[in-house]
């Protein structure tokens, strides 16, 4: 069984990632600073990301638990702009990926997975973006200290990636964390389209977000690559191409755009990582 650390498992995100991994057979340590939920199918160590030597620890040994890991999904981070003072978010987040980044080559770890924002991509769009549906293929175009963040965690893992050949480091840009429970609200956006603007109405499925996850431990990849991961379709009912025109009425559109597909590009995810999402909030709440 493959050993891999994930960080930030105790969160939205990590909580599906967590057991997702474990049911497709990986041997999963959760390492975070807020406790785990009750029944998760892992083991967990509480650690300060922000703290290099604790870092080093968690991806060597821990006593009594696992001497050796295989690859690393770092997941932990304050996970939006606002929710603390843009000095702090940076310091937390820009610190914790580059320890982990930076443990990870010490401890001869050679795959690393790790949330990006789909942020990157221009979000809010006040400036419209160059095209849609956005993928990435354009330079990022940070617009907030926290997607500052992970833009320059991005451009730490094109050179981690450079100093170790053999390395594979995948920022998988998610968009909009949603659980099931998130989807009763769903139809309300249709009432209020400008609402939903700033991310091209984009969602992604945490177990979607899992599946992505594990797609990228186990694809046939080298180097650093990043992935714009969302779900197949928009938040809305009304068809993509119409809420472009309506609201990004000078935006350039590449390709057929059919019914409600997402403007957030997962062509190369499907492509590269065989990522196809199995969810949708429709499933949930008809729509
Ligand atoms: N939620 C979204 O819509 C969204 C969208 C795009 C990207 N992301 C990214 O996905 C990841 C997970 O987001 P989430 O929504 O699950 O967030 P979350 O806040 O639910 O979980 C993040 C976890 O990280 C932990 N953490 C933070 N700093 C830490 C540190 N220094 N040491 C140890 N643990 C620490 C927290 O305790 C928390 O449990 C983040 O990197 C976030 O930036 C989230």
């Amino acid at each position: 069984m493959a050993r891999v650390v994930v960080t930030g498992g105790s969160g939205k995100l990590g909580r599906a990632v967590v057991t997702h991994l474990a049911e497709h057979g990986w041997d999963v340590t959760n390492v975070d600073l807020a406790p785990p939920p009750p029944g998760q199918p892992a083991a967990f160590t509480r650690a300060d990301l922000t703290d290099l030597g604790q870092v080093v620890e968690v991806l060597q040994r821990i006593d009594d638990r696992y001497s050796g890991v295989d690859a690393v999904v770092h997941l932990a981070a304050i996970p939006a702009p606002g929710l603390r003072p843009s000095g702090a978010t940076f310091a937390n987040n820009v610190v914790s990926t580059h320890h982990v980044f930076h443990a990870a080559r010490l401890a001869g770890i050679r795959r690393v997975v790790w949330a990006s924002s789909e942020t990157v991509l221009g979000l809010p769009f006040e400036t419209p973006p160059p095209y849609a549906p956005v993928d990435e293929e354009y330079a990022v175009r940070p617009e907030s200290t926290y997607s500052l963040g992970k833009a320059v965690e991005e451009e730490m893992a094109r050179h981690f990636a450079r100093w170790d050949p053999a390395a594979t480091l995948v920022g998988l840009r998610f968009s909009n964390v949603m659980d099931p429970e998130d989807y009763a609200r769903f139809p309300s956006f249709e009432d209020d389209p400008a609402s939903r603007r700033w991310n091209l109405w984009g969602y992604i499925d945490a177990r979607d977000g899992a599946q992505a996850v594990r797609r990228a431990l186990e694809a046939d990849l080298v180097g650093f690559e990043a992935f714009v991961i969302a779900n197949a379709d928009t938040v809305m009912t009304t068809p993509s191409a119409a809420l472009l025109a309506e609201h990004f009425p000078d935006v350039p559109v590449r390709g057929e755009l059919q019914g409600t597909q997402t403007l957030l590009s997962i062509e190369k995810a499907r492509r590269l990582l065989g990522y196809e999402p199995q969810h949708s909030w429709r499933d949930h709440v008809g729509g």
